[in-house]
């Protein structure tokens, strides 16, 4: 399951025990103490009185809102954006612990690439000098006309490089930052006789950060009348990988899990002038072509994308290809339509940001965009025509993983174009055969199980939600007692349990795997909270946690619930096995006598526990 926790329990129990998971949440949110936990407004939704729980004694948080909950490295996991890994290896920063490497050979690694970190760091300090020096009075000047306030430009750390060829080295080794370190960092370049010189000069500066916020590049914008190509951008370098960078993400990233969604801009500037605007969820490509890393990246923060490029940049296959990947990674990627051959900094300038909330307001699902786009440009009337938009539309249809959305598009475009809804899905499975998992929105056949439960809690996603069907709300209550006991439970309740019951009375998914990892806590020397749980069995798991038992355990009660359990677990095998021997009759195959014995045995067993109600269907 997505997010488990690490195999390495004594660095994660070790990290766990230096921090309070109180003084953690408090420093995002304001607790109250209430008896002996703590209260506050939830950060995963929003709310105006509180429900989200901290407990310092059991060490863990539950929103009784949205059901986000865990243990506080899953709290930095969901309010920071991060990995498990990256969440540990961050609580670990703050307690001031060291991790031991993952790999051998990382934190000789690691060690080597602070100082290339600690210098684009010093580089951006001192580009924003500049900038604000009377050096940066014509940058300023031209950012000033371009709409662009100082706070904003403070916020972005936008600065200035100076013309000269050697005031950064020279500044920068001042200050211990050698021009090696300059060099490995994609900040100098050297001549032929090895003297260092500085790449930007004479241009606007913006520090492309990663989603935590370190400086790991630069972008140069030339000033009007300037030398050399609109943008110079810093080189790949050991800490800056194009494709997993998206522009903004650290500013953005709290603003797009509030918002539920991502604009995505091409540009620098389209970004900070969005930012400005009025809509921090806002990031940057930096350029067309998206890659899979920052995809998946992007999907850790949301699922939603709403793509705002230029009409020309939008219709592009390099593009498109950019599109199917934030599918993929389980995205859903809504196109905005701006004016032709305007991009967002020149619309917002332009109609300002209402006419911007519209654009997006009216965003169409990439497939719509696609139809409409070939609408415009194709001839419809002619039969090549028809056959051309249908051919441009079939890979985006393949990648609507909802089939009823699907059915929808392929009737309504059959319908619009004249011709039969055969054709359109004729079409869609060509392009399916064509390029498996690589058409323009293509998917391979997993993506329609993507695994979205390491998202964001408050899409009501509790077990009480959604199983409706009465046998399986009796169910849920049953297997909550049961797990109430364990969670609350001295040790002859457990015993209790688990003299009668094993995990798999428990059906597959978050319960049976917090069943199982109390079972196994149990075997283990100290016992002690459960780990390697997934985040579904994680919030569980807090929530049985922090919930107040409801007066003493009842002994009869887990008795009444774990005959209910048992009971159905009958009935199931009862059940598959009766399934089992009807589809041998039918296929005129001996069916074996073991198994007529053992649904006789079931049969009795389900009439002692009075379980026998609708099973002879
Ligand atoms: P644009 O040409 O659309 O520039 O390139 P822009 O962002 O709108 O900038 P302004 O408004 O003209 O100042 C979009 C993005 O493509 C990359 C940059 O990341 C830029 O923000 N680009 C563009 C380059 O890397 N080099 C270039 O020469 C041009
Ligand atoms: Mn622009």
């Amino acid at each position: 399951m997505a997010g488990g926790w690490s195999s390495d329990r004594d660095v994660v129990a070790r990290v766990k025990a230096a921090v309070d998971i109180v003084d953690v949440v408090g420093q995002y949110l304001t607790l109250r103490r209430v008896g002996r936990d703590f209260l506050g407004l939830c950060p995963f939704h929003e709310e105006r009185t509180p429900s989200f729980h901290v407990s310092r004694e059991k060490q863990l948080f539950y929103c009784f809102g949205c059901h986000a909950g865990g243990d506080v490295i899953r709290f930095v996991e969901l309010k920071e954006g991060l990995s498990f890994r990256e969440a540990l290896e961050e609580l670990a920063g703050r307690a001031g612990l060291e991790l031991p490497p993952v790999v051998p050979g990382d934190a000789r690694r690691a060690a080597r690439q602070e100082a290339v970190y600690a210098a684009l760091e010093a580089a951006a300090a001192f580009f924003v000098d500049k900038l604000w020096s009377p050096e940066g009075e014509e940058a300023r000047a031209y950012l000033k006309a371009r709409g662009l306030e100082e706070e904003t430009l403070r916020r972005f750390r936008v600065g200035f490089a100076p013309r000269s060829w050697d005031a950064l080295v020279a500044a920068l080794g001042s200050r211990g930052h050698g021009p090696e370190v300059l060099g490995r960092a994609g900040l100098v370049r050297r001549t032929a006789r090895g003297r260092a010189y500085s790449l930007l000069r004479g241009r606007v500066t913006f520090p492309v950060c990663d989603e935590r916020g370190r400086v790991v590049a630069f972008g140069g914008r030339a000033l009007p009348g300037g030398e050399g190509p609109k943008y110079l951008n810093s080189p790949e370098s050991e800490v800056f990988r194009k494709r997993a960078v998206w522009y903004g993400l650290h500013l953005a990233r709290e603003a797009i899990r509030r918002a539920g969604r991502a604009v995505v801009v091409e540009g620098y500037l389209d970004c900070v002038a969005a930012h400005q605007a009025g809509f921090p969820e806002t990031v940057a490509s930096l350029g067309t072509a998206l890659a899979e890393e920052q995809a998946r990246l992007l999907a850790r923060f949301t699922g939603e994308a709403f793509v705002a490029y230029d009409a020309d940049a939008a219709g592009q296959a390099a593009t498109l290809r950019g599109f199917a990947r934030l599918r993929e990674a389980g995205l859903n990627v809504r196109l905005v339509s701006l004016p032709e051959g305007r991009d967002p900094d020149e619309c917002l300038r332009a109609d300002g940001p209402e006419a911007f909330r519209q654009a997006l307001q009216s965003a169409l699902p990439l497939v719509e965009y696609l139809f409409q786009t070939a609408t415009r440009e194709l001839d419809l009337a002619s039969v090549e025509g028809k056959a051309e938009a249908v051919r441009r539309i079939a890979p985006a249809l393949l990648g609507e993983r909802d089939p009823v959305r699907r059915d929808y598009y392929v009737q309504r475009y059959a319908h619009v174009l004249g011709v039969s809804d055969d054709a359109v899905r004729t079409a869609v499975n060509d392009a399916a055969r064509q390029a498996p998992g690589e058409a323009a929105t293509g998917h391979k056949p997993s993506d329609y199980r993507h695994n979205r439960s390491d998202f964001p809690p408050g899409r009501g996603n509790t077990l009480a939600q959604r199983r409706i069907a009465p046998e399986e709300r009796k169910l849920d209550m049953a297997e909550e007692v049961v797990l109430t006991h364990l969670v609350h439970g001295g040790a002859e309740e457990r015993r209790a349990v688990w003299s009668r019951a094993t995990p798999d009375w428990f059906r597959p998914g978050p319960a049976r795997e917090l069943a199982e990892a109390l079972a196994a806590a149990e075997g283990a020397p100290g016992g002690g909270p459960p780990a390697g749980l997934g985040p579904e069995a994680q919030a569980l798991f807090a929530r049985l946690s922090l919930e107040e038992a409801q007066g003493p355990l009842d002994r009869r009660a887990l008795e009444d619930c774990l005959a209910v359990m048992a009971a159905h677990r009958v009935r199931r095998r009862y059940r598959e096995r009766l399934r089992e021997v009807r589809a041998l009759e039918a296929a005129r195959r001996p069916v074996p006598r073991e198994w007529l014995v053992e649904l006789n045995e079931l049969l009795r067993e389900m009439r002692t526990i009075g379980a026998s109600q609708g099973v002879t269907r």
